[in-house]
C-alpha cells in the first residue's frame, strides 16, 4: 500500500526545544487559548505531556493537539503474541563484547518486528536508564505505534526512514538522526528496499543540548540545525492497528480510523531530526586531545550532576593536529558504560573488526582502547596535520551498567575473539637504565 504521505513534500521548522506551532488548515490552531469550548473545524483538543506538570520550566515538554478524534476513543489493548526480539535480559558481564551487523531480514519485516534489544540498563518501568536496540527491516509499517516507555533516538545506518507521526512527516537518512518523543504515535515507512540502524530508548529525562561552558555560545550541535515537522494529518475511516510498548511489552488494538489525525498543534514535545554533518567539531590545537565529551550531540542528564543518564556522542570527520601526542583515543578505564556503533567508514581506534552496522560494549571499568595495529601505527606516525575522513562512529554512554539480552549473548553475530585485538600489545619497557 502506498500511503498519501509518500507524495507529500517535506517541510520543517528549525530550532531545538522551541514552542513550535503548526496548522494544516487555516485557523485550526486556537489563538491565545489551549482548550476552547468548540475548537475550529469540529476538532478535539488534547494535551500530550512528556514531563510531569511541575518540572522546572526548562525541562517541561508538552504539546497541545487538535485532532479529528481524541486518543481516548480506542478499544481494549491485548498483549501481542509476538514480542520484541531480545526482550529477555541475560547475565551481566564485565567482558568486552563486539558484534557484527545484523543480517537483513528475508521475510517482510517492519521496524517493530525488526527491533532487536541488545543491551539495557534497567527494566522499562524505571524512570531512568536506557534500552539499546539494533534494527533491520524491509517493509513499511502498516500499523501505528507509540512507546510509553521512553523517547527514541534513531540512528540509521543503511536505508532511509520516513516517520509519519501525529505531528507531521520527517525523513531521515544515514548520517542523520531522529528523535521521537515518548507517547507520540507514528508509523515508519521505508523509501528504500531495506533499512538497518541503531535505536536508543531513553527512559530518563528527555534529551537536550549539552551545556557549552567555556566553549561559549556557539559550537557542537547548533540549535537551528534541528528540524521539527509541520502539521499533516490523514482522515481515514478504516481499520488501523495501534500498537504500544508498555513496560517492555507490545500491546495492540484495532481502531476504526487512523490515529494520525492531528490537524494543528503547538508545543515542544515534538519529533525532530538532525544532520550529523552539521556538527561543529571542536578539538585541540596544541597537544593531547580533549575528553570525548567534546563530541556530545545530545544529553539526558542523570541524578548526579555531570553524570549523564545517556550521552549521544559522535566521532565525525575532523582534523588531527596535536603535537607530540598519541592521537587515537587513549587506553582507558571509565566509570561510564559505552555502547558504540559505526555508521560508515573506519573508527580511528580500530583497524579492523568493528564494522558499519556492528556494535561494541565496554562496561564500567572494563579496560579498552586502540587495537594492536592502530597503536603501533600511532606510535610510529609522523605527526603532520591529518584529516580523518569518510567515517562516522558514535557512542551511547550511560551511567548505569548495560546488561546484554539473551539474544545478544547467543547471537551468531557476537565475535568470539574480540579480546584478541589487544593481545599483541607487548612490553616495550627498556629497563631501569642499568
Ligand atoms: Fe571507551
Amino acid at each position: 500500500m502506498s500511503s498519501p504521505c509518500c507524495t507529500t513534500p517535506l517541510s520543517y521548522q528549525s530550532g531545538f526545544g522551541n514552542q513550535f506551532a503548526s496548522e494544516a488548515l487555516p485557523g485550526a490552531l486556537p489563538v491565545g487559548q489551549n482548550s476552547p469550548q468548540k475548537p475550529a473545524y469540529g476538532l478535539y483538543a488534547e494535551l500530550l505531556s512528556g514531563t510531569a506538570f511541575t518540572v522546572p520550566r526548562a525541562e517541561a515538554r508538552r504539546t497541545w493537539l487538535y485532532r479529528l478524534r481524541p486518543s481516548a476513543n480506542h478499544p481494549k489493548f491485548e498483549r501481542l503474541s509476538r514480542q520484541i526480539v531480545g526482550s529477555q535480559t541475560g547475565p551481566a558481564t564485565p567482558n568486552r563484547l563486539r558484534w557484527n551487523p545484523l543480517a537483513m531480514p528475508e521475510e517482510g519485516t517492519d521496524l517493530i518486528a525488526g527491533l532487536h534489544r541488545f543491551v539495557a540498563t534497567a527494566e522499562a518501568g524505571q524512570a531512568s536508564g536506557v534500552s539499546i536496540y539494533l534494527y533491520a527491516a524491509n517493509a513499511s509499517m502498516e500499523r501505528v505505534f507509540y512507546n510509553a516507555d521512553g523517547e527514541w533516538l534513531i540512528v540509521p545506518q543503511e536505508g532511509r526512514l520516513r516517520l509519519v507521526t501525529e505531528l507531521g512527516l520527517l525523513e531521515v537518512a544515514p548520517l542523520e538522526i531522529a528523535v521521537i518523543p515518548r507517547g507520540l504515535k507514528f508509523r515508519v515507512e521505508l523509501p528504500d528496499a531495506e533499512a538497518r540502524g541503531y535505536l536508543c530508548e531513553n527512559h530518563g529525562c528527555a534529551l537536550h543540548l549539552p551545556e557549552l561552558g567555556p566553549i561559549g555560545s556557539n559550537g557542537l550541535a547548533n540549535p537551528r540545525d534541528f528540524l521539527a515537522p509541520v502539521a499533516w494529518y490523514e482522515d481515514r475511516d478504516e481499520p488501523v492497528e495501534l500498537v504500544q510498548k508498555f513496560l517492555g511489552e507490545l500491546w495492540g488494538t484495532t481502531l476504526d480510523h487512523s490515529p494520525l489525525d492531528v490537524v494543528a498543534w503547538h508545543g515542544n514535545h515534538v519529533p525532530y531530526k538532525y544532520d550529523l554533518a552539521r556538527f561543529n567539531t571542536i578539538g585541540t590545537i596544541s597537544y593531547d586531545h580533549p575528553d570525548p565529551s567534546i563530541f556530545t550531540v545530545l544529553t539526558s542528564p542523570g541524578a548526579v550532576t555531570g553524570q549523564a543518564n545517556v550521552d549521544f556522542v559522535i566521532f565525525p570527520p575532523r582534523w588531527m593536529v596535536a603535537e607530540n601526542t598519541f592521537r587515537p583515543p587513549w587506553f582507558h578505564r571509565n566509570l561510564m558504560n559505552e555502547f558504540m556503533g559505526l555508521i560508515r567508514g573506519v573508527y580511528d581506534a580500530k583497524a579492523e573488526g568493528f564494522l558499519p552496522g556492528g556494535a561494541s560494549l565496554h562496561n564500567c571499568m572494563s579496560a579498552h582502547g586502540p587495537d594492536d595495529a592502530t597503536t603501533s601505527q600511532a606510535m610510529a606516525a609522523e605527526l603532520a596535520p591529518q584529516k580523518i575522513e569518510g567515517t562516522m562512529a558514535f557512542m551511547f554512554e550511560t551511567s548505569q551498567v548495560l546488561r546484554p539480552s539473551r539474544f545478544a549473548l547467543e547471537s551468531p553475530t557476537l565475535q568470539a575473539d574480540y579480546d584478541r585485538c589487544w593481545a599483541g600489545l607487548g612490553k616495550h619497557f627498556q629497563g631501569s637504565g642499568d
